[in-house]
């Protein structure tokens, strides 16, 4: 095939970029992070001290965006104006913010063109992201639907948290994942939903491995490849 597109879709915590790169490199694509890409454009907002209620300020704020985004999924590289920004955007400052400022259409506009040309110009490419399958790529040869019970995804973020030395938290860490699916699904711009022809995968009682095995199981079946 000359070009392959995987549209990755689904909430946070069901492993969706843990799968989304291991499946990038067996299928030998690039991996483009585009949840990354939001969070360049809150770091940005933050920083010119935009007031985030007002979508008209976040607009003005990153109209103008110097990042850039490899797309090997063996190397993350994530760059606002020439810095390395891989830590700083998954911090709870920008985790915070980043739903006011991926709600902003002129934000969505800017960044889905963006992805449109890095997609075209990889050729076989997995993206990964909450509307790839029903906005960005309507047209993806693959489109998957990830997803898993609150609970799942909220013991996997606290037992990652506690591994990272960041607390031992799971009531607190299910109720943000709950307020987190209630915005990202409830906004008027592009709500996080699975395409109309997505396979879902639950993810709930599988592990990594099972997974993969999963996706690839489906891209050999609606591609043809082995
Ligand atoms: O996947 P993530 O947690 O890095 O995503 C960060 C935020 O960006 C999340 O609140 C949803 C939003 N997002 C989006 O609106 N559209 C995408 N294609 C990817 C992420």
């Amino acid at each position: 095939m000359s070009s392959l597109i995987v549209a990755m879709d689904g909430p946070s915590g069901t492993g969706k970029s843990t799968v989304s790169k291991r499946l990038a490199r067996r299928l030998g694509a690039a991996y483009l992070d585009t949840g990354a890409m939001y969070r360049v454009a809150t770091l940005h907002a933050l920083r010119a001290g935009a007031d985030l209620t007002d979508p008209a300020a976040i607009a003005a704020a990153t109209a103008s965006l110097p990042w850039s985004i490899g797309t090997d999924p063996e190397v993350e590289d994530i760059r606002l104006a020439g810095e390395d920004v891989r830590e700083i955007i998954r911090g709870g400052e920008v985790t915070g913010a980043v739903s006011a400022v991926s709600a902003v259409p002129a934000v969505r506009r800017a960044l889905v063109a963006a992805q449109q040309r890095i997609g075209r110009d990889a050729g076989h490419i997995v993206v990964e992201g909450r509307d790839i399958g029903t906005v960005v790529f309507p047209d993806a040869d693959v489109k998957i639907y990830l997803t898993a019970s609150a609970e799942a995804r909220a013991q996997r973020r606290n037992r990652q948290n506690i591994a990272e030395g960041r607390g031992d938290d799971y009531e607190a860490v299910l109720a943000a994942v709950q307020r987190r699916d209630h915005l990202d699904s409830t906004r008027a711009v592009s709500p996080l939903r699975a395409a109309d022809d997505a396979v879902v995968v639950d993810t709930s009682d599988m592990d990594i491995d099972e997974v993969i095995a999963a996706l690839a199981a489906v891209v050999a079946e609606q591609t043809g490849a082995t």
